[in-house]
Protein backbone atom coordinates (compact mmCIF):
# COMPACT_ATOMS: atom_id res chain seq x y z
CA UNK A 1 0.00 0.00 0.00
CA UNK A 2 1.41 3.75 -0.58
CA UNK A 3 2.35 5.51 1.96
CA UNK A 4 -0.43 8.31 2.77
CA UNK A 5 0.46 11.51 0.64
CA UNK A 6 2.57 9.29 -1.35
CA UNK A 7 1.94 10.03 -5.54
CA UNK A 8 1.73 7.24 -7.44
CA UNK A 9 4.77 4.95 -6.93
CA UNK A 10 5.23 4.91 -11.00
CA UNK A 11 6.55 8.47 -10.96
CA UNK A 12 8.98 8.01 -9.07
CA UNK A 13 13.04 8.26 -11.14
CA UNK A 14 15.66 6.00 -10.81
CA UNK A 15 18.24 6.54 -8.21
CA UNK A 16 21.85 5.49 -9.90
CA UNK A 17 24.20 8.06 -7.85
CA UNK A 18 24.18 9.22 -4.79
CA UNK A 19 25.76 12.25 -2.89
CA UNK A 20 25.95 12.82 0.77
CA UNK A 21 27.09 16.56 1.57
CA UNK A 22 28.76 16.70 5.02
CA UNK A 23 31.02 13.69 5.92
CA UNK A 24 30.36 14.38 9.96
CA UNK A 25 28.95 11.41 11.79
CA UNK A 26 24.83 11.25 10.55
CA UNK A 27 26.99 11.93 7.41
CA UNK A 28 28.72 8.66 7.52
CA UNK A 29 25.54 6.82 8.68
CA UNK A 30 23.93 7.90 5.30
CA UNK A 31 26.42 7.07 2.75
CA UNK A 32 26.60 3.50 4.44
CA UNK A 33 22.58 2.82 4.42
CA UNK A 34 22.61 4.27 0.67
CA UNK A 35 25.59 1.89 -0.46
CA UNK A 36 24.79 -0.86 1.59
CA UNK A 37 20.72 -0.90 0.43
CA UNK A 38 20.99 0.58 -3.20
CA UNK A 39 23.42 -0.82 -4.44
CA UNK A 40 24.56 2.52 -6.04
CA UNK A 41 27.89 4.44 -5.71
CA UNK A 42 27.95 7.36 -3.18
CA UNK A 43 30.09 10.28 -2.97
CA UNK A 44 30.37 11.97 0.44
CA UNK A 45 31.58 15.85 -0.05
CA UNK A 46 33.13 18.11 2.68
CA UNK A 47 35.34 20.98 2.89
CA UNK A 48 38.70 19.42 2.96
CA UNK A 49 40.41 16.43 2.57
CA UNK A 50 41.22 15.31 6.26
CA UNK A 51 37.26 15.46 6.94
CA UNK A 52 36.48 13.77 3.87
CA UNK A 53 39.21 10.89 4.34
CA UNK A 54 37.84 10.43 7.97
CA UNK A 55 34.03 10.16 6.91
CA UNK A 56 35.23 7.50 4.26
CA UNK A 57 37.15 5.74 6.75
CA UNK A 58 34.39 5.71 9.04
CA UNK A 59 32.28 3.99 6.79
CA UNK A 60 34.90 1.53 5.80
CA UNK A 61 35.02 0.98 9.33
CA UNK A 62 31.32 0.21 9.77
CA UNK A 63 31.75 -2.76 7.00
CA UNK A 64 35.07 -3.65 8.33
CA UNK A 65 32.56 -4.45 11.78
CA UNK A 66 29.99 -5.59 9.85
CA UNK A 67 32.19 -9.01 7.81
CA UNK A 68 34.16 -9.62 11.54
CA UNK A 69 30.27 -10.41 13.08
CA UNK A 70 29.48 -12.70 9.86
CA UNK A 71 26.70 -10.34 9.00
CA UNK A 72 28.68 -9.67 5.26
CA UNK A 73 31.22 -11.51 3.52
CA UNK A 74 34.61 -10.52 2.64
CA UNK A 75 33.74 -10.43 -0.83
CA UNK A 76 30.84 -8.23 -0.42
CA UNK A 77 32.45 -5.85 2.14
CA UNK A 78 34.85 -4.94 -0.68
CA UNK A 79 32.11 -4.19 -2.84
CA UNK A 80 31.00 -2.23 -0.36
CA UNK A 81 33.77 0.10 0.24
CA UNK A 82 34.37 0.48 -3.31
CA UNK A 83 30.68 2.36 -3.85
CA UNK A 84 31.72 4.97 -1.15
CA UNK A 85 34.43 7.53 -1.85
CA UNK A 86 34.91 10.65 -1.09
CA UNK A 87 35.91 14.69 -2.34
CA UNK A 88 36.33 17.79 -1.44
CA UNK A 89 34.66 19.15 -5.01
CA UNK A 90 31.31 19.00 -5.30
CA UNK A 91 31.45 19.00 -8.74
CA UNK A 92 31.35 14.89 -8.30
CA UNK A 93 27.22 15.47 -8.04
CA UNK A 94 27.36 16.64 -12.18
CA UNK A 95 25.95 13.00 -12.54
CA UNK A 96 24.13 12.51 -9.55
CA UNK A 97 20.16 11.61 -9.05
CA UNK A 98 19.69 12.15 -5.35
CA UNK A 99 21.84 14.42 -3.39
CA UNK A 100 21.16 15.22 0.59
CA UNK A 101 23.06 17.18 2.95
CA UNK A 102 23.81 16.70 6.63
CA UNK A 103 25.90 19.72 7.12
CA UNK A 104 26.10 21.51 10.15
CA UNK A 105 22.21 22.36 11.61
CA UNK A 106 22.29 26.10 10.72
CA UNK A 107 19.86 28.12 8.11
CA UNK A 108 22.99 30.08 6.75
CA UNK A 109 25.05 26.81 5.88
CA UNK A 110 22.34 24.95 4.50
CA UNK A 111 21.10 27.29 2.28
CA UNK A 112 24.48 28.17 0.86
CA UNK A 113 25.41 23.96 0.07
CA UNK A 114 21.87 23.96 -1.64
CA UNK A 115 22.94 27.14 -3.48
CA UNK A 116 26.00 25.55 -4.52
CA UNK A 117 24.77 22.50 -5.46
CA UNK A 118 21.92 23.74 -7.65
CA UNK A 119 25.10 25.41 -9.76
CA UNK A 120 26.36 21.62 -10.09
CA UNK A 121 23.59 19.16 -10.66
CA UNK A 122 21.54 18.10 -13.31
CA UNK A 123 17.93 19.27 -13.80
CA UNK A 124 16.65 16.37 -12.30
CA UNK A 125 18.93 15.59 -9.73
CA UNK A 126 16.76 15.44 -6.39
CA UNK A 127 18.44 17.94 -3.30
CA UNK A 128 16.99 16.86 0.04
CA UNK A 129 17.94 18.03 3.54
CA UNK A 130 18.43 15.83 6.71
CA UNK A 131 17.69 19.06 8.64
CA UNK A 132 16.31 17.68 12.13
CA UNK A 133 14.31 20.84 12.77
CA UNK A 134 14.98 23.92 10.31
CA UNK A 135 12.35 24.85 7.67
CA UNK A 136 12.63 23.39 4.48
CA UNK A 137 10.16 25.78 3.60
CA UNK A 138 12.91 28.71 4.36
CA UNK A 139 15.31 27.10 2.70
CA UNK A 140 13.42 26.34 -1.04
CA UNK A 141 12.97 30.47 -0.65
CA UNK A 142 16.51 30.84 -1.50
CA UNK A 143 16.40 28.40 -4.26
CA UNK A 144 16.38 28.88 -8.72
CA UNK A 145 14.79 25.41 -8.37
CA UNK A 146 12.90 24.99 -5.28
CA UNK A 147 10.75 22.33 -7.11
CA UNK A 148 13.58 19.67 -6.56
CA UNK A 149 14.20 19.87 -2.71
CA UNK A 150 12.60 18.29 0.50
CA UNK A 151 13.01 16.93 3.83
CA UNK A 152 14.41 13.84 4.31
CA UNK A 153 14.86 13.18 8.21
CA UNK A 154 16.62 10.20 9.28
CA UNK A 155 17.11 8.84 12.98
CA UNK A 156 20.40 7.97 14.63
CA UNK A 157 21.63 5.20 14.17
CA UNK A 158 20.42 5.29 10.68
CA UNK A 159 21.18 1.75 10.05
CA UNK A 160 18.57 0.47 13.07
CA UNK A 161 16.37 3.13 13.37
CA UNK A 162 12.56 2.31 10.88
CA UNK A 163 11.89 5.70 10.11
CA UNK A 164 12.47 8.50 7.38
CA UNK A 165 10.57 11.71 7.94
CA UNK A 166 9.84 13.21 4.31
CA UNK A 167 9.05 17.21 4.08
CA UNK A 168 7.44 18.89 1.20
CA UNK A 169 8.53 21.79 0.38
CA UNK A 170 6.13 24.03 -0.58
CA UNK A 171 6.71 23.62 -4.47
CA UNK A 172 8.06 20.46 -4.23
CA UNK A 173 6.97 18.21 -7.18
CA UNK A 174 5.21 14.68 -7.67
CA UNK A 175 8.16 13.07 -9.11
CA UNK A 176 10.32 14.38 -6.48
CA UNK A 177 7.74 13.22 -3.75
CA UNK A 178 7.25 9.96 -5.50
CA UNK A 179 11.01 9.35 -5.97
CA UNK A 180 11.35 9.77 -2.38
CA UNK A 181 9.39 7.87 -1.17
CA UNK A 182 10.47 5.00 -3.48
CA UNK A 183 14.23 5.87 -1.93
CA UNK A 184 13.38 5.32 1.77
CA UNK A 185 11.54 1.86 0.58
CA UNK A 186 14.91 1.03 -0.80
CA UNK A 187 16.73 1.86 2.05
CA UNK A 188 14.54 -0.34 3.95
CA UNK A 189 12.89 2.51 5.66
CA UNK A 190 9.64 3.41 6.49
CA UNK A 191 8.68 6.71 5.13
CA UNK A 192 6.27 9.72 6.59
CA UNK A 193 5.36 12.65 5.14
CA UNK A 194 5.37 15.14 7.82
CA UNK A 195 4.36 19.13 8.34
CA UNK A 196 7.10 21.50 8.03
CA UNK A 197 6.63 22.49 11.50
CA UNK A 198 9.29 23.28 13.80
CA UNK A 199 11.95 19.69 14.18
CA UNK A 200 8.87 18.11 12.39
CA UNK A 201 7.06 14.83 14.26
CA UNK A 202 9.33 13.34 16.04
CA UNK A 203 12.06 15.37 17.39
CA UNK A 204 9.33 17.72 18.43
CA UNK A 205 7.33 14.90 20.84
CA UNK A 206 11.30 13.17 21.52
CA UNK A 207 12.49 16.97 22.67
CA UNK A 208 9.30 17.83 25.38
CA UNK A 209 10.68 14.77 27.00
CA UNK A 210 14.38 15.15 26.71
CA UNK A 211 13.76 19.33 27.66
CA UNK A 212 12.51 17.88 31.32
CA UNK A 213 15.30 15.54 31.31
CA UNK A 214 17.79 18.50 30.60
CA UNK A 215 15.54 20.80 32.87
CA UNK A 216 16.37 18.50 35.68
CA UNK A 217 20.19 18.22 34.85
CA UNK A 218 19.82 22.23 34.85
CA UNK A 219 18.13 21.63 38.68
CA UNK A 220 21.12 19.52 39.97
CA UNK A 221 20.47 15.89 39.21
CA UNK A 222 23.58 13.97 37.80
CA UNK A 223 23.08 12.46 34.44
CA UNK A 224 23.99 9.39 35.87
CA UNK A 225 21.05 9.16 38.28
CA UNK A 226 18.26 10.38 35.81
CA UNK A 227 20.07 7.35 33.68
CA UNK A 228 19.70 4.96 36.68
CA UNK A 229 16.56 6.26 37.63
CA UNK A 230 14.69 5.87 34.28
CA UNK A 231 16.09 2.64 33.10
CA UNK A 232 13.55 0.49 34.22
CA UNK A 233 11.06 2.39 32.34
CA UNK A 234 11.04 0.44 29.11
CA UNK A 235 12.59 3.28 27.19
CA UNK A 236 15.10 1.75 24.42
CA UNK A 237 17.94 4.06 25.67
CA UNK A 238 18.19 6.02 28.84
CA UNK A 239 17.92 10.12 28.18
CA UNK A 240 21.46 10.69 28.79
CA UNK A 241 22.89 7.76 26.54
CA UNK A 242 20.50 8.91 24.34
CA UNK A 243 21.95 12.49 24.48
CA UNK A 244 25.46 11.33 24.38
CA UNK A 245 24.82 9.63 21.11
CA UNK A 246 22.59 12.07 18.94
CA UNK A 247 25.61 14.57 19.99
CA UNK A 248 24.78 17.52 22.48
CA UNK A 249 25.49 20.17 20.08
CA UNK A 250 22.79 18.53 17.63
CA UNK A 251 20.06 18.33 20.45
CA UNK A 252 20.84 22.28 21.52
CA UNK A 253 20.47 23.24 17.84
CA UNK A 254 16.84 20.97 17.91
CA UNK A 255 16.17 22.95 21.46
CA UNK A 256 16.85 26.19 20.08
CA UNK A 257 14.57 25.57 16.75
CA UNK A 258 11.89 24.53 18.94
CA UNK A 259 12.24 27.55 21.62
CA UNK A 260 12.58 29.71 18.77
CA UNK A 261 8.95 28.34 17.64
CA UNK A 262 7.11 27.46 20.57
CA UNK A 263 9.13 29.42 23.20
CA UNK A 264 10.95 28.91 26.64
CA UNK A 265 7.71 27.20 28.38
CA UNK A 266 7.38 24.65 26.47
CA UNK A 267 11.07 23.87 25.30
CA UNK A 268 13.55 25.70 27.67
CA UNK A 269 17.24 25.68 26.42
CA UNK A 270 19.35 23.94 28.68
CA UNK A 271 22.37 26.54 30.54
CA UNK A 272 24.16 23.29 31.61
CA UNK A 273 24.55 21.71 27.88
CA UNK A 274 25.51 24.98 27.03
CA UNK A 275 28.03 25.11 29.08
CA UNK A 276 29.41 21.88 28.17
CA UNK A 277 29.13 23.01 24.66
CA UNK A 278 31.05 26.01 25.55
CA UNK A 279 33.40 24.00 26.93
CA UNK A 280 34.02 21.51 24.13
CA UNK A 281 33.02 18.75 26.18
CA UNK A 282 31.09 16.49 23.44
CA UNK A 283 29.70 14.17 25.36
CA UNK A 284 28.14 13.82 29.24
CA UNK A 285 29.36 10.57 28.95
CA UNK A 286 33.37 10.59 29.38
CA UNK A 287 35.48 8.83 28.34
CA UNK A 288 34.71 6.33 26.27
CA UNK A 289 30.80 6.67 25.83
CA UNK A 290 27.50 4.44 26.59
CA UNK A 291 28.57 1.22 26.55
CA UNK A 292 32.05 1.61 28.23
CA UNK A 293 32.53 -0.37 31.42
CA UNK A 294 34.51 2.49 32.54
CA UNK A 295 32.54 5.78 31.65
CA UNK A 296 32.59 8.49 33.71
CA UNK A 297 29.76 10.76 33.94
CA UNK A 298 29.77 14.50 34.04
CA UNK A 299 28.29 15.38 36.91
CA UNK A 300 25.03 18.27 36.71
CA UNK A 301 26.61 22.21 38.01
CA UNK A 302 29.69 20.91 37.92
CA UNK A 303 31.31 24.05 34.86
N1 LIG B 1 24.98 1.36 14.23
C1 LIG B 1 24.63 0.22 13.55
N2 LIG B 1 23.94 -0.78 14.12
C2 LIG B 1 23.61 -0.66 15.42
C3 LIG B 1 23.94 0.48 16.19
C4 LIG B 1 24.66 1.50 15.54
N3 LIG B 1 25.04 2.62 16.18
N4 LIG B 1 23.49 0.30 17.45
C5 LIG B 1 22.87 -0.90 17.46
N5 LIG B 1 22.95 -1.46 16.25
C6 LIG B 1 22.41 -2.76 15.82
C7 LIG B 1 23.10 -3.88 16.53
O1 LIG B 1 24.25 -4.28 15.83
C8 LIG B 1 22.04 -4.95 16.52
O2 LIG B 1 22.00 -5.59 15.25
P1 LIG B 1 21.79 -7.16 15.15
O3 LIG B 1 20.48 -7.44 15.81
O4 LIG B 1 21.81 -7.41 13.68
O5 LIG B 1 22.96 -7.74 15.90
C9 LIG B 1 20.73 -4.15 16.63
O6 LIG B 1 21.05 -2.82 16.21
C10 LIG B 1 20.21 -4.10 18.02
O7 LIG B 1 21.26 -3.60 18.84
P2 LIG B 1 21.36 -3.93 20.37
O8 LIG B 1 21.32 -5.38 20.60
O9 LIG B 1 22.49 -3.14 20.95
O10 LIG B 1 19.93 -3.49 20.80
P3 LIG B 1 19.31 -2.45 21.64
O11 LIG B 1 18.08 -3.14 22.07
O12 LIG B 1 20.23 -1.86 22.65
O13 LIG B 1 18.88 -1.34 20.57
C11 LIG B 1 18.88 0.81 19.61
C12 LIG B 1 19.74 -0.35 20.09
C13 LIG B 1 18.03 0.36 18.43
C14 LIG B 1 19.83 1.92 19.17
C15 LIG B 1 17.92 1.26 20.75
O14 LIG B 1 18.69 1.51 21.90
C16 LIG B 1 17.13 2.50 20.41
O15 LIG B 1 16.15 2.46 19.69
N6 LIG B 1 17.53 3.65 20.98
C17 LIG B 1 16.83 4.91 20.76
C18 LIG B 1 17.39 5.59 19.56
C19 LIG B 1 16.62 6.85 19.23
O16 LIG B 1 15.70 7.27 19.88
N7 LIG B 1 17.06 7.49 18.16
C20 LIG B 1 16.50 8.74 17.74
C21 LIG B 1 17.34 9.86 18.22
S1 LIG B 1 16.73 11.42 17.63
C22 LIG B 1 17.46 11.59 16.12
O17 LIG B 1 18.33 10.86 15.70
C23 LIG B 1 16.97 12.71 15.29
C24 LIG B 1 18.07 13.67 14.93
O18 LIG B 1 17.49 14.65 14.13
C25 LIG B 1 18.70 14.31 16.12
Amino acid sequence: KNPAGAPPAELARPVQKVGVVGAGLMAGQLAMVYAQQLKVPVVMTDIDQERVDRGVGHVHAQVDKLAARGKLSAEAGEQLKALVTGSVSKDVYADADFVIEAVFEEMGVKKTVLAELEQIVSPECILATNTSSLSVTEMASGLEHPERLLGFHFFNPVAVMPLVEIVRGPQTTEEVLATAFATAKGLGKTAVLVHDAAAFVVNRILLRMMGEVQHSFDSGTDAEVADEALAPMALPMTPFTLLAMVGIPVAQHVTESLNAAFGDERFPVSTNLQHLIDAQVSSIWAPGGPGDDDRKVIPAKTL
